[in-house]
């Protein structure tokens, strides 16, 4: 490995600021590179990151470390859950075997078809959001439409009052924070008194839905047994409820907010999108491959292995990067360039695939697809707001967000 490569330190902010050079470096130099001072492997290349997904039982999520609430080190801060709330686990994230039997519980309200009849509701949504701020000539964008819709759209497939969808979302934020980088104490606590209070929320609500369930994900589950074999267990619930809530809300947002900026970056593209509006399925995966919501994610090697000639030992982790695979030019011709029309934007990665892939890809693309399609409809001229952005994203080795988009727009007839 080149000196310049052990240079590259994805943790940097500024490195995340604009990943993309690094990563082409990593793809060109070193596909699997060490990083020793975080004792970790990054993996960039498509190819690798395809066989590290497939074969979860070399590449695992599990181990203690990813499971049980990894990401609090402060140790009253881990007492806080210990002592007022549950513990903090991903059963929707666990190995093989369990992992299947969980997901089985979710996967049908998440399918194509579990989807369809939320559709009406989250065109009305979309439609009653731009109502709210079309007669303005410039908006928020994220805080007034890219963040609102998919909060309130899981919020209703899970079963949670929409008027507590104010407290829902602070208790969110606090969750996503342990994937920022390192916390301060101060900062553990109060992540961890948030999460505990969400927890106790949402036992609150599976217990009042058990003696009278409503139409929704949290009564089922409420009345679920893992397996046919027993009744879920508290801990194990509010772990799939709260890692449902967040996974349906933060993301989501992320992409709508990328697909516009990309879009008023890419004025041809739009045009292209407006002409032909068959175009628009392949936009949000154009989108999604270019702006990864979820740039990667980590994962515990279990035995030791070789890839692309690079010996990897039993308990390393390697960070894959699935922002990086997205833009791999073995894989993607120009792959920094958007295209809409480009004919395999649908193989990136942005959801992972094999067993661990997203369960809420179908809801999110519906999502993206009507919010374009509507905001396509209505507004014209789209702009940045000349003075209100400075393009910046939120820093973190997981998660791809811009912290503000404000545009301006002409309002269509
Ligand atoms: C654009 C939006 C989204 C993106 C980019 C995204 C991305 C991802 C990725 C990359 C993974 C695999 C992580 C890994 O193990 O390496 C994942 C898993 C997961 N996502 Fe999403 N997600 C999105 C939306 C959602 C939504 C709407 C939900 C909830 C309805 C959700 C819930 C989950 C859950 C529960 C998992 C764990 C699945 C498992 O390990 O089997 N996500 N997501």
């Amino acid at each position: 490995m080149s000196t310049d490569i052990a240079h590259i330190n994805l943790f940097d902010p500024e490195i995340q600021e604009d990943w993309y050079p690094s990563y082409t470096r990593l793809q060109e130099q070193a596909p699997i590179c060490f990083l020793p001072n975080h004792n970790m492997y990054i993996a960039t290349k498509y190819e690798d990151i395809r066989y590290i997904v497939r074969h979860p039982e070399i590449f695992s999520n599990q181990q203690g470390v990813l499971t049980r609430d990894p990401l609090l080190a402060d140790p009253e801060a881990r007492a806080i859950y210990a002592e007022h709330g549950f513990d903090r686990m991903f059963p929707l994230s666990a190995d093989p075997p369990i992992h299947k039997h969980y997901r089985k519980l979710i996967e049908h309200a998440f399918s194509r078809n579990g989807i369809r009849k939320y559709e009406p509701f989250i065109k009305q949504a979309v439609v009653a959001l731009i109502d709210e701020w079309i007669d303005r000539p410039e908006i928020d964008f994220i805080e007034e439409f890219c963040a609102p819709l998919p909060r309130l759209v899981i919020a209703t497939v899970l079963g949670f009052p929409v008027e507590d969808i104010p407290q829902l979302v602070v208790w969110s934020a606090a969750w996503v924070r342990v994937w920022e980088g390192e916390l301060s104490k101060e900062d553990q606590l109060d992540v961890a008194r948030k999460g505990v209070e969400f927890q106790n929320y949402i036992i609150e609500k599976v217990r009042e839905k058990r003696v009278n369930p409503q139409d929704d994900l949290i009564s089922e589950l409420a009345q679920a047994s893992l397996n046919g074999e027993r009744p879920l267990q508290d801990d194990e619930i509010i772990s799939i409820i709260d890692h449902l809530f967040i996974g349906g809300n933060e993301t989501t947002t992320f992409a709508i907010a990328s697909g516009m900026w990309l879009l008023v970056k890419n004025p041809e593209q739009m045009a292209k999108v407006r002409a032909d509006r068959s175009l628009l399925k392949n936009m949000v995966e154009e989108v999604l491959r270019l702006e990864s919501p979820t740039q990667g994610m980590p994962k515990i090697v279990m035995e030791d292995v070789e890839l692309s000639g690079i010996s990897l030992p039993k308990g390393a982790v390697v960070h894959v990067r699935y922002g990086a695979a997205n833009r791999d030019p073995e894989k993607f011709a120009c792959p920094h360039s958007m295209d809409v029309a480009r004919e395999n934007a649908g193989s990136h990665m942005a959801f992972s695939q094999s067993i661990h892939s997203c369960p809420g890809a179908t809801l999110s693309r519906v999502e993206m697809l009507i919010a374009f399609e509507q905001l396509l409809n209505r507004l014209d001229d789209i702009e940045f707001t000349p003075g209100k952005n400075d393009f910046s994203h939120a820093p973190g080795m997981v998660l791809r967000a811009l912290n503000k988009l404000h545009i301006s727009y002409k309002v269509i007839g």
